[in-house]
C-alpha cells in the first residue's frame, strides 16, 4: 500500500459502495418487481451477511488502498438493524493523508424521519434520498407498496433539520411512468439547498424488463427543465462524478443529470462495490464477484486480504455502459440492483 492502485484502464480506486442488506420495504417496478421479489424470494440469511466488524475491517483496508468515499446502500440500508453503529465505525476511519473518510448513504427515505438525527450524531454528513414522483398516484405505482410522498418529504425535512448537507434527491425517470413528474420535482426543490438528480433508467439486473425505449435521455430531460427554468452548466466536482451538474441561471440552485446510458462515464469510474455477503464487484453490471468473506472467515491476515483486493482491482477492465449493445457486453446473469445497491 501507499502507491496508487490502478486498474487495467488506468483508473484509481476511490469509492467503495457497501450494500448492508438486500431487503427493501419498497417494490419499485424498475428494481424489485413483485412477481420476482414475492413471498417466496430467498433473501440473504443473516449468518451470510458480513458483520459490522467484518465490514469495518475491510473498509479500513480499502481506505489504505486509496478509498476516500464510502457509500452505504441496500436494498434499503436503514432496514439493517443498528446501521448507525456501522456509520460510527466508518466515520472514524482516516485516509493515509489523515483526512476523515467521506461517509454517505442512499435511502428510499421511508425510515428517515425517524432515523435522521441518530445517523447525523453517528457521523454521517451527506445523504441521498430516492424519490421518483411528487404525485401520490404515480409514486405508489412506482414503489408498488402504497407508500406516500409526504412521508419521504418528511424524511428529507428531518435530514435538513438534523444538519445534513448536501441532501440530494435521486429520481429515476422511466418513460410512460413518471416523466411527467420531472418538472414538478424540479419546481418543488428549486430555491432550496436540495440537489435533485434525474437518472436515466438503466438495464441493471435481469428482472426489470428494460428496453432502451423506456429511457428519457438526459438531453431531453435538460431541454424540458431549461425551457421553463433556464439552466447553465457547472464543472464536475471531481473526475468520474456520475452527475452532470447544472444551475438555474437566476440563482435558484443546482440540479444534476445522470446520463449513465446515453453518455457513459466508465472511463473515469473509480467505484468498487461490496455486497451484503462480502463479494466484491468491479462493475454495477458485473456477473461475478470476488469472495472476500471466505478470506475474512478463513483466518487470513490483513496483508493477505489487502493483496487479494489489490490484485482484483488491478485486473479490472470493466466498462459495461460504454460497450452496451456490443456483442461483447452482457454474457452471464447480471447482478440485481437490490443486491448491489446502485
Ligand atoms: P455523489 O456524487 O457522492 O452524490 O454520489 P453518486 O452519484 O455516486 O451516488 P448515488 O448513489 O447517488 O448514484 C446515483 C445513481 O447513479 C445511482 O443510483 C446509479 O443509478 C447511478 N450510478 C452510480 N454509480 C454508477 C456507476 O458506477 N455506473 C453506473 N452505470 N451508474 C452509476
Ligand atoms: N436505473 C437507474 N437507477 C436505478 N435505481 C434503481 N434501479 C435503477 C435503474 N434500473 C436507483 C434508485 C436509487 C439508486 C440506488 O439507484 O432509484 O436512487
Ligand atoms: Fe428498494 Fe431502492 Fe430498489 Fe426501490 S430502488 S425497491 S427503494 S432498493
Ligand atoms: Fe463503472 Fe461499470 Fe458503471 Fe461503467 S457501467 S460506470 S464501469 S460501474
Amino acid at each position: 500500500t501507499g502507491a496508487v492502485v490502478l486498474d487495467r484502464l488506468g483508473r484509481p480506486l476511490r469509492d467503495l459502495r457497501i450494500s448492508v442488506t438486500d431487503r427493501c420495504n419498497f417494490r419499485c417496478v424498475y428494481c424489485m418487481p413483485k412477481q420476482v421479489f414475492g413471498k417466496n424470494f430467498r433473501f440473504i440469511p443473516h449468518s451470510d451477511m458480513l458483520s459490522f466488524e467484518e465490514i469495518t475491517r475491510l473498509a479500513r483496508l480499502f481506505v489504505s488502498m486509496g478509498v476516500e468515499k464510502i457509500r452505504l446502500t441496500g436494498g434499503e440500508p436503514l432496514l439493517r438493524r443498528h446501521v448507525e453503529r456501522l456509520v460510527g465505525q466508518l466515520a472514524g476511519l482516516k485516509t493515509p493523508g489523515g483526512r476523515p473518510v467521506d461517509v454517505t448513504l442512499t435511502t428510499n427515505g421511508s425510515l428517515l424521519a425517524r432515523k435522521a438525527r441518530t445517523l447525523f450524531d453517528a457521523g454521517l454528513r451527506r445523504i441521498t434520498v430516492s424519490l421518483d414522483a411528487l404525485d401520490d398516484t404515480v409514486f405508489m405505482k412506482m414503489n408498488d407498496v402504497g407508500f406516500r410522498v409526504a412521508d419521504v418529504l418528511n424524511g428529507i425535512e428531518a435530514a435538513l433539520s438534523a444538519g445534513f448537507s448536501p441532501v440530494k434527491v435521486n429520481m429515476v425517470v422511466k418513460k410512460g411512468m413518471n416523466e411527467n413528474q420531472v418538472l414538478p420535482l424540479a419546481r418543488y426543490f428549486r430555491n432550496t439547498s436540495v440537489i435533485v438528480r434525474f437518472i436515466e433508467y438503466m438495464d441493471v439486473g435481469t428482472t426489470n424488463d428494460w428496453t432502451d425505449r423506456k429511457i428519457v435521455p438526459a438531453r431531453e430531460l435538460l431541454r424540458m427543465i431549461d425551457d421553463e427554468m433556464p439552466l447553465e452548466p457547472l464543472e464536475k466536482h471531481y473526475r468520474g462524478e456520475t452527475a452532470g451538474r447544472w444551475r438555474y441561471r437566476d440563482g435558484g440552485g443546482e440540479i444534476g443529470v445522470i446520463a449513465s446510458v446515453t453518455q457513459a462515464f466508465c472511463r473515469d469510474c473509480t467505484r468498487l462495490r461490496l455486497s451484503t455477503e462480502g463479494k466484491l464487484y468491479k462493475c454495477l453490471f458485473a456477473t461475478e464477484g470476488f469472495d472476500l468473506r471466505r478470506l475474512l472467515r478463513g483466518g487470513f491476515s490483513d496483508g493477505e486480504i489487502a493483496r487479494a483486493a489489490i490484485s482484483c482491482w488491478q485486473r479490472r477492465d470493466d466498462r459495461y455502459s460504454e460497450l452496451r449493445g456490443n456483442a461483447s457486453a452482457g454474457r452471464g446473469r447480471k447482478i440485481e440492483m437490490s443486491y448491489i445497491g446502485g
